[in-house]
């Protein structure tokens, strides 16, 4: 078994924003663990957010409820409105947000693990609950992600299924989310069966 996941470990899916070179911010979802009191990621090279996570600049995890975010980092919409705190990169959108310093790293060439301290925690704005839409939204992400690996049957089956929720319970951020999602696939779809031609 591999050594990386402990099974008692919760994993939640956040936004990481890290800096760039030139101070701009870059915006990626990432699953986050905590271990041993610290924050624990693990980027897959090659990444962007790794190079600025190694590069000493500022760190912020943000939690949001507005799954376009998420679709939008597979999509190619990352241009969210971000505040600048001085401490912290702030998502217009955010619920919480924790500006985050570098404790121990450990190499690896595939997905080195990366452990931070918390420097501070703030709480924006309240949690409304959990709503099913947006599970289905995440999931679906996990899907575009892995869609070049996995069998187009698959996809759409799975996509059945968590379309369930969309219909009993999105809103129009989860609706807008979903819709660029089943864009991707089924451009995907037309790319494998030759319907899509530049
Ligand atoms: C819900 C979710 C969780 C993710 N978690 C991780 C992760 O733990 N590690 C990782 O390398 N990529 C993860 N990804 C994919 C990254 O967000 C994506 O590859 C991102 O672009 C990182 O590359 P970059 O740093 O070059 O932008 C996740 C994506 C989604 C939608």
């Amino acid at each position: 078994m591999s050594t990386f996941i402990k099974t008692s470990e919760k994993i939640n899916e956040i936004i990481l924003i890290t800096e760039c070179e030139d101070g701009s911010p870059h915006i990626a979802p990432f699953g986050i663990r905590e271990r041993d009191g610290l924050v624990l990621i693990a980027p897959y090279r090659p990444s962007t957010s790794l190079d600025n996570l190694l590069s000493g600049r500022r760190v912020t995890i943000n939690t949001t409820d507005d799954v376009r975010i998420f679709a939008g980092a597979l999509t190619g919409r990352r241009n969210w409105q971000v505040v600048d705190e001085g401490d912290a990169l702030v998502l217009e959108s955010t619920l919480t947000y924790q500006p985050l310093k570098l404790e121990k790293f450990e190499e690896d060439t595939l997905r080195p693990l990366l452990y931070f301290n918390v420097l501070k925690e703030v709480n924006l704005k309240p949690f409304q609950g959990y709503n099913r839409a947006q599970a289905s939204v995440l999931e679906l992400c996990v899907l575009v992600s892995r869609l070049h690996m996995l069998p187009i049957e698959k996809i759409v089956s799975e996509m059945d299924y968590l379309q369930i929720a969309i219909e009993k319970t999105a809103g129009y951020k989860e609706l807008e989310a979903w819709s660029w999602l089943v864009e991707a696939i089924e451009s995907h779809r037309a790319n494998l069966s030759g319907d899509n031609f530049a």
